[in-house]
């Protein structure tokens, strides 16, 4: 079995990938995360017994424990999900995004690139580095504008989206520089279980429970491009396995939609969940609220190259993939308090016996 060393992988989109292919069997992963308030060992609770998830608390800028952890597994391929991720966060806070998406990428460059080097032949040839990024790099697109394809140029506009777009010049450049094997995803809004409650969709789910108001920014026109989460890591699996080295490839859902259009959906399924709930329907719970600064209008992938190269194309439709996940959260009132109280930092290392 192949080993692979992912980072980020309590976060989202991380735990999800661990999750599918631990279950597919697919390798033995080391699980590298710093625990930020981002990342939820409780997403990963279902492999507290798997001897081939092994979890590590730590920061990606750690050369040394980076370093023994490549010289004490030897992994086959590096899957990097670590980063900050919230858009409005890197509004306040830009620097923590520069520590970990720029310099902390760059660091785990550095290290990886020095143990690729010491591989034998076959292994080194073998190795990837796979880096996962956001259409956010290509910045905003007017109404009619074509999709982002793969050249694109990037244009990022919020300091998330430019310290992202910073950690892919460098992946790129390790490859044209040194030769590192690495493989660039650039992939558009993810949504499904287990996404920390911050973000749009989860956050629109947990305030339409509560009978809470449904903050939306400006004036609600903004479009995205969904993808169900576990359409994004079936995408990433291929890529590992049969992308061109070197290579960028878009993923998302050919699935526009404007933020007014995604909330008034949840708020439909919440009402055919609850029809008598107090704050039936729904859609009464929609308050606008300022835009955010530099708040891009519409992003949309063209996924042609995956689709004509890898034969990848996402199989969860948005009615149906929506629906699974405001399921999801009505049916995991634990994890949600746990992440909503903030009691998931304190005690689910004892719980689950994980840690460093
Ligand atoms: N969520 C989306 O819609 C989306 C879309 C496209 C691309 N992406 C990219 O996918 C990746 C994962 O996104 P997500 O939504 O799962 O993010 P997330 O915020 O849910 O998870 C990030 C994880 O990284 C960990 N982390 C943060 N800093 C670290 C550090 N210095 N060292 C080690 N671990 C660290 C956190 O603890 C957390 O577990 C990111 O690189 C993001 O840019 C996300």
């Amino acid at each position: 079995m192949a080993t692979w060393l992912v980072t980020g992988g309590a976060g989202f989109i991380g735990s999800n990938f661990v999750l599918q292919q631990r279950q597919a069997q697919a390798a033995r992963i080391i699980n590298l995360d710093k625990l930020t308030y981002a990342g939820n060992l409780n997403n990963l609770a279902e492999l507290r017994h798997d001897p081939d998830h092994i979890f590590q608390q730590g920061d990606i800028g750690d050369r040394e424990l980076v370093a023994r952890l490549l010289a004490d597994y030897q992994p086959d391929a590096v899957i990097h999900f670590a980063a900050e991720s919230h858009v409005d966060r890197s509004i306040h806070r830009p620097e923590t995004f520069i520590e970990t998406n720029v310099v902390g990428t760059f660091r785990l460059l550095e290290a990886v690139r020095g143990y690729w080097a010491g591989l034998e032949p076959a292994k080194r040839a073998a190795f990837r580095f796979l880096h996962i990024s956001t259409d956010e790099v290509y910045g905003s697109l007017g109404p009619e504008d074509p999709a982002f394809t793969e050249t694109t140029p990037y244009a990022p506009n919020s300091p998330y989206a430019a310290s992202k777009a910073a950690a892919d010049h460098l992946v790129r450049a390790y490859h044209e520089t040194y030769g590192l094997p690495i493989l660039i995803t650039n992939c558009s809004n993810n949504y499904g279980p287990l996404q920390f409650p911050e973000k749009f969709i989860p956050l629109m789910i947990l305030n339409g429970l509560q009978g809470k108001k449904l903050p939306v920014y400006g004036d609600g026109q903004n479009i995205r491009d969904w993808l169900y989460v576990t359409d994004h890591c079936e995408a990433l699996g291929l890529v590992l396995a049969k992308g061109t080295v070197g290579a960028s490839y878009n993923i998302g859902g050919r699935c526009e939609l404007t933020n007014l259009e995604v909330v008034n959906h949840i708020c439909r399924l919440l009402d055919e969940l609850f029809p008598t709930a107090a704050s039936a329907p729904h859609s009464g719970l929609i308050s606008f609220v300022p835009d955010r600064p530099g708040h891009d209008r519409r992003y949309a992938m063209n996924i042609s190259k995956i689709e004509r190269e890898l034969g990848w194309t996402p199989k969860e439709s948005f009615a149906s993939g929506l629906a699974k996940t405001v399921r999801w959260y009505v049916d995991h009132p634990q994890w949600v308090e746990a992440v909503t109280s903030g009691a998931y930092r304190q005690w689910l290392q004892t719980h689950y016996g994980f840690g460093s």
